[in-house]
């Protein structure tokens, strides 16, 4: 089998911190769309998708197309951060998409991954307000740089690593299915006072609540690596007013933004602009791009506060700029709405079906189901079965679909197909999942 030998040579080859191939040994060879073909012609429904990146799938024709006109045309590859017509057109597109004030801010070109994103929009909100503490939440994911990874929830990652960023305080994310409060129901009603948001309120108010001096709070609208887990409008407009006056609102939406949630940004869905959002994943159409965007007033770094050399790649930004336009031209967001609550209503029948799926969540084409034990968990919730899970994502990927794990011990299976699969696809990927399931109820 040719695919066992180029998994024998990466294994022999690359780094024991490798991650996605341990689960998923395949060897990819061709890609459209949703599909992907492997070395042994064996072809998958990708429904992790560059983990979020390939929001119009593989190979698109309107970003090879982009591709070919760049180079055709002679424009460079890259440009450090000067201006280019390539770059002019992206900016200008990008903030274009924005509520105002981020609409008339500033964007921050970063090395091209999401994790140098936050490290910069720290950076920014730290020099902005001379002050150093950062308010992250249980379950968040930020990337694994050293700055990113004081900011994870998950602890594994950083049990050997010392001298992790400091003065980083962590607050409960509303994850109502294992509520932090120890609630049955869940509670992100309007006009309650659900504990998420009292605690919040509580301690950033408090004189004597122990919290560093605050410059921002990092969050994500939906926690995707954390286990597909959304917030909810009230929670977050609770966190904008807590929040106003005191410290900046910094938004991670490197793996929510352009469309994936129904929206073209996941703060839409509660009304609140966030003071800075990070953006990366999906703007760069499939190469790496990141940036992050913020309010006009917090522009008070120097020149060369946070540089490096392969920031705004030109190519990036030509098949960004391609993609957003599609987004918006062909209504993906809106797809991305349709096919999601269409998945999700299958997940959710397959629910009452198995006991061992315990919640199935999400927004738009973000969508996890959390695999569970039928013993309860020392908060009486049923305990996570990750194990269950990685025999699931097994015997998914034997029917075809590709898909990763995330969340407490990886028992949440989690779905990040592209935007623009048709109903044929989405109802394929349910019957998949409808076989997997069924092959791992056993
Ligand atoms: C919300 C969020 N922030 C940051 C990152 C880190 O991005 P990168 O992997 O490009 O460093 C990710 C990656 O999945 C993410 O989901």
């Amino acid at each position: 089998m040719r695919a066992v030998s180029f998994l024998d040579r990466q294994i022999q080859t690359e780094s024991n911190a490798r991650t996605y191939p341990r689960r998923l040994p395949i060897v990819i060879d061709k890609a459209e769309g949703l599909w992907v073909t492997d070395v042994n012609d064996k072809v998958y429904m990708d429904c992790l998708a560059g983990a979020g990146t390939l929001v119009l799938g593989h190979n698109h024709p309107v970003v090879i197309d982009a591709l070919r006109w760049h180079l055709d045309e002679g424009r460079p590859m890259i440009a450090l951060d000067l201006p280019t017509p390539t770059k002019d057109a992206f900016v200008e597109a990008l903030l274009s998409t924005l509520p105002c004030p981020l609409r008339d801010g500033k964007i921050h070109f970063c090395s091209p991954s999401g994790s140098d994103a936050v490290e910069a929009a720290v950076k920014l909100v730290k020099i902005a307000t001379g002050r150093r503490g950062i308010l992250a939440f249980s379950g968040g994911y930020h990337g694994h740089t050293h700055g990113s990874l004081a900011m994870m929830g998950n602890r594994g990652p950083k049990r050997a690593i010392s001298g992790l960023m400091p003065d980083v305080q962590f607050m409960p994310f509303p994850y109502c299915y294992r509520c932090p409060f120890g609630r049955a129901t869940a509670c992100g009603d309007d006009r309650s006072d659900p504990p998420c948001q009292h605690l919040l309120r509580a301690m950033v108010h408090d004189p004597n609540s122990g919290l560093p001096p605050l410059a921002g709070a990092l969050v994500e609208v939906v926690q995707g690596e954390g286990g597909v887990i959304p917030s909810n409008p009230a929670w977050m407009r609770a966190m904008a007013d807590t929040l106003k006056n005191e410290a900046a609102l910094i938004v991670d939406e490197v793996q929510t933004g352009w469309g994936r949630t129904g929206k073209l940004y996941a703060f839409e869905h509660s009304g609140v602009c966030p003071d800075v959002v990070v953006l990366a994943k999906a703007i760069g159409g499939g190469l790496p791009l990141a940036v992050i965007i913020y309010r006009r007033e917090l522009d008070c770094w120097e020149s060369g506060a946070h540089a490096g050399t392969f920031r705004a790649s030109q190519m990036a930004m030509a098949a960004g700029l391609a993609t957003l336009k599609h987004i918006q031209d062909a209504g993906l967001a809106e797809n991305a709405e349709v096919m999601g609550r269409r998945l999700c209503s299958r997940l959710k029948e397959l629910q009452t079906k198995h006991p061992f799926i315990g919640d199935v969540r999400g927004v738009g084409l973000m969508l996890g189901m959390e695999i569970v034990a039928p013993e309860a968990d020392a908060t009486g919730r049923p305990a996570t079965d990750g194990a269950r899970a990685r025999r699931l994502q097994t015997a998914l990927l034997a029917q075809g679909v590709i898909a990763e794990l995330g969340g407490r011990d990886d028992a949440v299976l989690r779905l990040l197909p592209p935007l623009n699969i048709t109903l044929r696809e989405t109802d394929l990927i349910a019957d998949a999942i409808t076989a997997a399931c069924g092959n791992v109820a056993a």
